[in-house]
């Protein structure tokens, strides 16, 4: 994913921006949709990291130091990742029907945060997506950068204690 790169989801291997490109285009690419999007942002990668608000800044025709001007004002964005790991459960139509959604909270229960949240030790961020995209591997889950589909909630859980015992 290059900072720069032009609001085409075609052009990033990253599914969460296919997700974020939606929310780009619901407002209409228009600046005053920058908080609503930055939410989205922060939503599906548990922070806004510096390359999310430079597409951002891109795609809404914003100076990349009003985003993060943005980004830093309010307390409810965050521009450095909570926790060291971020897990991404997809709850979007096809991952809900193919457990995504238990999985989110067998996640939550098994680790005992929010979505939204990071452990108290600072190990793992709980992020959620609303449709990553590729639905024929439901239920997605993004483990930090890496994508995967049809683990079931053990096998989730089972790497997320690989990041908790390292
Ligand atoms: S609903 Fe999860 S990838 Fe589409």
């Amino acid at each position: 994913v290059t900072p720069l790169a032009p609001v085409d989801p075609t052009t990033v291997d990253d599914p969460r921006y296919l997700e974020l490109d939606k929310a780009i285009r619901q407002h209409h690419n228009r600046p005053d949709g920058l908080i609503e999007v930055l939410h989205v942002a922060q939503r599906l990668f548990g922070y806004l990291p510096r390359e999310v608000l430079a597409y951002i800044a891109r795609a809404l025709s914003l100076p990349p130091s009003a985003v993060y001007g943005v980004a830093t004002f309010y307390h409810f964005f965050s521009i450095a990742p909570a926790g060291a790991h971020t897990v991404t459960v997809c709850t979007g139509t096809a991952c809900h029907v193919n457990r995504g959604t238990e999985i989110l909270h067998a996640i939550e229960r098994a680790i005992g945060v929010r979505v939204g949240h990071t452990t108290g030790d600072g190990t793992i961020t709980v992020a959620e997506a609303r449709c990553l995209g590729p639905c024929s591997q439901a239920p997605v889950v993004v483990f930090d950068d890496e994508i995967t589909g049809e683990l079931g909630a053990d096998a989730v859980l089972a790497r997320l204690d690989r990041w908790r015992t390292r």
